[in-house]
């Protein structure tokens, strides 16, 4: 075990947690200490043990062993009451607002100023708009209900609830999963800004950039066990925190584009006009065969919107969407899956994935259903192939008949993408990938997605991180507010050019 060091009493401090769930021991004695006005991150690969570890802070788990020591004392944070007594305040990685009450009762829910007449209302409308705008939120209405928001947005509407108690540690469970880089950006100011004021924050992400620009100190997990405690992040470099991570040494590498690409492969998709009204116009798009085409931009520029419609699921108010030559009915799922449409949606959990049924179900179910309709079903071959893609893409822990509720929040996305990488589609529409998937699996996604191309089928990804989609895609289109504003080979154009045309015409504060 790797460790510095340290000289500042800690405000917390975690001995030798350990977690069991039925067959999983989730967390094996785990080390942990932070020190107020700190940023402290806690990395490690999906499963490893992140989300149950501040579950046990949070009081959401009581652990089996262990001690946790408040401000010098040992402390017994659970239930949850009691932890937030002491001044901890959790963003959990799977949101967990009340989607059917406005934002002022969500941030003063449990609070007194969610009860009571008039002037409660009143106030807590005015205390939760000093929040939002605090947060850089001035757009997000009080009164709005929350179910309706986005799910950045609906972030802000957990940060905001935390900051109106008293917060002395602060925990962000993947908390830019759901943001674009501005958003990150937005977040990093809120937490300087806590940290300067003496909060102690621990920051979880798969990005280790976002480490890098914002984390203080590292603790990293791997297989429920504590690897390195209290790394500097200036003195730890990204191989080695990967090394930690993985117990490998992995290149974060993309797969080759095929070089002279012929441009008389078959046009797959062909896109003309598209629009929605209100969200986006005018996109034209060609994608041939083997081709990956990216769409990148910020946060409510209108990407998912895009892709959505071309499966149907809005209907185009113009233009027309043909497949290999034909054209696809507007706003029908069932025409556009049809023509061999698939679409990875980025909320997968909400839109997608069956708690209760096991990995394996989650997996086949699409296929299962193109097989049927031809009127058999070979499921020996689905199984074995579904457990191919669960052993590529690493999903913990293996097997594939536990059920997709106990499973992390990544090992979660990943099966709903094996879902998609399983069936086979003409086009195949990625909604953000690699969202909170670890570096390891991520590579082998990237892979999986060529290996498609190479097959045969035309791609389009969307993603908010610029990198991954001029890693990724052969060719670039840059989307701001409904807009296609630059179309390029990804080969020729650079990250700093892609954010000066998403931010172009915004004011930068
Ligand atoms: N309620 C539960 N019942 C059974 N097993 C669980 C439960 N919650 C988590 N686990 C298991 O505990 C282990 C740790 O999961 P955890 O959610 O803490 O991982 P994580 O590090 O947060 O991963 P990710 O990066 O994917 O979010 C995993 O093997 C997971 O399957
Ligand atoms: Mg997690």
């Amino acid at each position: 075990m790797t460790s510095t060091p340290g000289t500042a009493q800690p405000l917390l401090q975690m001995t030798g947690i350990v977690k069991q769930f039925p067959g999983v021991l989730a967390l094996g004695g785990v080390d942990l200490d932070v020190r107020a006005g700190e940023v402290h991150c806690l990395l490690g690969q999906n499963g490893a043990g992140k989300s149950t570890l501040i579950k046990v802070l949070s009081g959401v788990y009581e652990h089996d062993e262990g001690t946790v020591t408040w401000d010098g004392a040992e402390a017994s944070v659970s239930p949850p009451a009691k932890a937030i007594d002491l001044g901890i305040a959790t963003i959990y990685q799977e949101l967990d607002l009340v989607p059917h009450l406005d934002v002022a009762e969500n941030i003063f829910l449990g609070h007194e100023l969610s009860r009571g007449g008039f002037m409660q209302r009143s106030r807590a409308h005015r205390e939760a708009r000093e929040l939002l705008d605090r947060l850089g939120h001035p757009e997000i209405a009080p009164t709005r209900i929350v179910g309706d928001l986005s799910p950045a947005k609906q972030q802000i509407v957990s940060m905001a609830r935390a900051l109106s108690r008293d917060t002395r540690l602060l925990i962000l469970d993947e908390p830019s999963a759901v943001l674009d880089q501005e958003e990150v950006q937005n977040l990093f100011r809120v937490i300087r800004g806590l940290t300067a004021e003496g909060v102690a924050v621990v920051y979880i992400s798969h990005r280790l950039e976002e480490i890098r620009e914002i984390g203080d100190r590292i603790t990293v997990l791997k297989d429920g066990r504590t690897v390195g405690t209290g790394l500097a992040v200036a003195d730890t470099p990204t191989a080695e925190l990967i090394r930690l991570m993985t117990g490998r040494s992995i290149e974060y590498a993309f797969p080759p584009r095929v070089e002279a690409r012929p441009d008389r492969a078959d046009v797959v998709l062909e896109v003309r006009d598209l629009g929605l009204a209100g969200v986006f116009s005018g996109v034209d798009l060609t994608v041939r065969a083997g081709e990956i085409v990216g769409l990148t931009g910020l946060v409510g520029a209108g990407r998912s919107e895009i892709l959505e419609t071309l499966y149907g699921a809005r209907r185009a108010s113009t233009g027309t969407v043909s497949i290999d030559g034909r054209r696809v009915r507007r706003g029908s799922i069932g025409a556009a899956v049809r023509a061999g449409v698939g679409l990875c949606p980025e909320e997968r959990k909400s839109q997608g994935l069956l708690l209760d049924e096991s990995v394996y179900s989650n997996v086949t179910i699409a296929s299962l259903l193109r097989f049927a309709r031809f009127g058999f079903l070979d499921r020996g071959e689905e199984k074995r192939r579904a457990e191919e893609l669960a052993k590529r893409l690493d999903i913990r822990p293996a097997g594939v008949t536990r059920p997709a509720r106990n499973l992390s929040g990544g090992n979660q996305q990943k099966v709903v993408l094996a879902r998609w990488l399983l069936r086979e589609c003409r086009v195949l529409l990625l909604d953000e990938p690699t969202r909170g998937v670890d570096v390891g699996a991520r590579t082998e996604i990237y892979t999986l997605v060529r290996s498609l191309a190479d097959a045969g089928v035309a791609v389009v990804v969307v993603s908010s991180e610029i990198e991954e989609v001029l890693g990724l895609a052969d060719r670039v289109l840059v989307v701001r507010e409904g807009e296609v504003v630059h179309e390029s080979a990804a080969a020729a154009i650079d990250e700093a050019t892609v954010l000066d045309l998403v931010m172009e015409g915004k004011v930068v504060q």
